[in-house]
C-alpha cells in the first residue's frame, strides 16, 4: 500500500497533497503566494506543510514511498533545479535537492503538462491506453507525451514543450523569446497582452462592457475573449477564431508525429468546453489525415482543476515506477 506526497508548483499556488496509489486525496493542503514568493521563504513552507499534511492524514514518515514535484519549464531536469521563466520568479532554485534533504525521501521533479498527461493516463479519462497527449492552455501551454505505454523523457528530460513549437515563424512574440509559438497564439498570458494592445486606448469598445471585465484593462484576458465571442463582439470572435485555429494546427502536427489514440485538453478546454472543442475539430482536416482523426479521441480533461491536485503524486508514482520501487 503505497502513498505518495505530491507537490505542485505555480506562478500563483503551490499545492500540496497526499495521495494513495489509486489517487485517492488524503490530505491537501496549499500555500497562496506560490512561486511569487522568494524561494528561501518559500521552500521551509513547503517542507513544514508537508509533515503537517502527512499527519493530518493519519501516516507516519515511512508510510510515505516518495515525493512528487511538478512545475512550469524549464526545468534544468539533470540538476532538478526550476529555472526562470516569464511565468515564474524563481530562478535555477535546486528544489529537488533541497526536498529531498527537506522531507528525508525519494524526489521525483517534471514539468506540469508531463505531470498532466501522467495523472490523465493513471487516473483520468487514458487509463489503459498506450499512446496519449495532454496538451493544457493556462498561462502558458504545456503538453506531456504517453509513447508506447511510457513517458516520452528525451536526451534531457524535456521533451513535450508543445507549447513552444513554432507555427508561424512571423507570428506574434512568445514569452520564450521565439516568434509565432503555439503559445503565442493560444496562451493566456500571451492572449491578455495581445487583446489589451488591441484596446489601450478605445475604451469605448464593447470588450470593456463585458461584466468580468467591468471597463478594466488588466481584465481583457483570455476569458474575455471567450466571453466577447460567445456574445458575437467581432474582435473576439476573431481572436476566438485564430485560437481554435492555432490549437487545431498544434494538435495536427501531434496526430501526425505521434498517432496517438488520445489526445486530453486541459485548462481553457475544460472551461470552454464544446465552445472551443467543435471548432478546433471542424479545423482539424486541414492539418491530419483522415487516418490520424480517426484513430484518435480529442477529448477535454475530465480530472478538471483535479488534474493539478494528482499531477504531482503521479510524478512520484511515475518516477518509483521506473524505478522499480513499484509495479
Ligand atoms: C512552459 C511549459 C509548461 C506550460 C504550462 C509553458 O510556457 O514552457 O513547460 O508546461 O507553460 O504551464
Ligand atoms: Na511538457
Ligand atoms: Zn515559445
Amino acid at each position: 500500500n503505497t502513498n505518495v506526497l505530491g507537490i505542485d508548483i505555480g506562478g500563483t499556488k503551490i499545492a500540496v497533497c497526499i495521495t494513495d496509489a489509486k489517487g485517492n486525496i488524503l490530505a491537501s493542503d496549499r500555500i497562496a503566494s506560490g512561486a511569487a514568493a522568494p524561494y528561501e521563504e518559500a521552500l521551509p513552507q513547503v517542507v513544514y506543510l508537508a509533515q503537517a499534511l502527512i499527519k493530518k492524514a493519519g501516516l507516519k514518515h515511512d508510510d510515505i514511498s516518495g515525493c512528487g514535484i511538478c512545475a512550469p519549464g524549464p526545468l534544468d531536469m539533470a540538476g532538478g533545479r526550476i529555472m526562470k521563466s516569464p511565468n515564474m520568479s524563481w530562478d535555477a532554485v535546486p528544489i529537488r535537492d533541497d526536498l529531498v534533504a527537506g522531507l528525508s525521501m525519494p524526489v521525483f521533479m517534471d514539468n506540469d503538462a508531463n505531470a498532466g498527461v501522467l495523472a490523465e493516463w493513471f487516473f483520468g479519462c487514458a487509463k489503459g491506453k498506450t499512446d496519449v497527449i495532454y496538451l493544457t492552455m493556462s498561462t502558458g501551454v504545456g503538453g506531456g507525451i504517453v509513447a508506447g505505454g511510457k513517458l516520452l523523457a528525451g536526451t534531457t528530460g524535456i521533451a513535450g514543450e508543445l507549447g513552444h513549437i513554432v507555427l508561424d515563424p512571423n507570428g506574434p512574440l512568445c514569452g520564450c523569446g521565439q516568434l509565432g509559438c503555439l503559445e503565442a497564439f493560444c496562451g493566456g498570458r500571451s492572449v491578455a497582452l495581445q487583446l489589451q494592445d488591441k484596446l489601450r486606448f478605445r475604451p469605448d469598445h464593447a470588450m470593456y462592457r463585458l461584466p468580468d471585465v467591468q471597463g478594466k484593462l488588466e481584465n481583457l484576458n483570455f476569458q474575455a475573449v471567450r466571453e466577447g465571442a460567445k456574445l458575437g463582439i467581432p474582435l473576439a470572435v476573431e481572436m476566438w477564431n485564430e485560437i481554435c485555429l492555432r490549437l487545431a494546427q498544434g494538435i495536427g502536427i501531434c496526430m501526425v508525429t505521434f498517432n496517438p489514440q488520445m489526445i486530453v485538453l486541459g485548462t481553457a478546454a475544460f472551461y470552454a468546453g464544446d465552445f472551443m472543442l467543435q471548432p478546433v475539430l471542424a479545423q482539424l482536416p486541414r492539418f491530419a489525415w483522415k487516418e490520424f482523426r480517426d484513430s484518435c479521441e480529442v477529448c477535454i480533461t475530465g480530472l478538471g482543476p483535479k488534474v493539478g491536485e494528482l499531477a504531482g503524486a503521479s510524478v512520484a508514482l511515475n518516477g518509483l515506477y521506473e524505478a522499480g520501487k513499484i509495479t
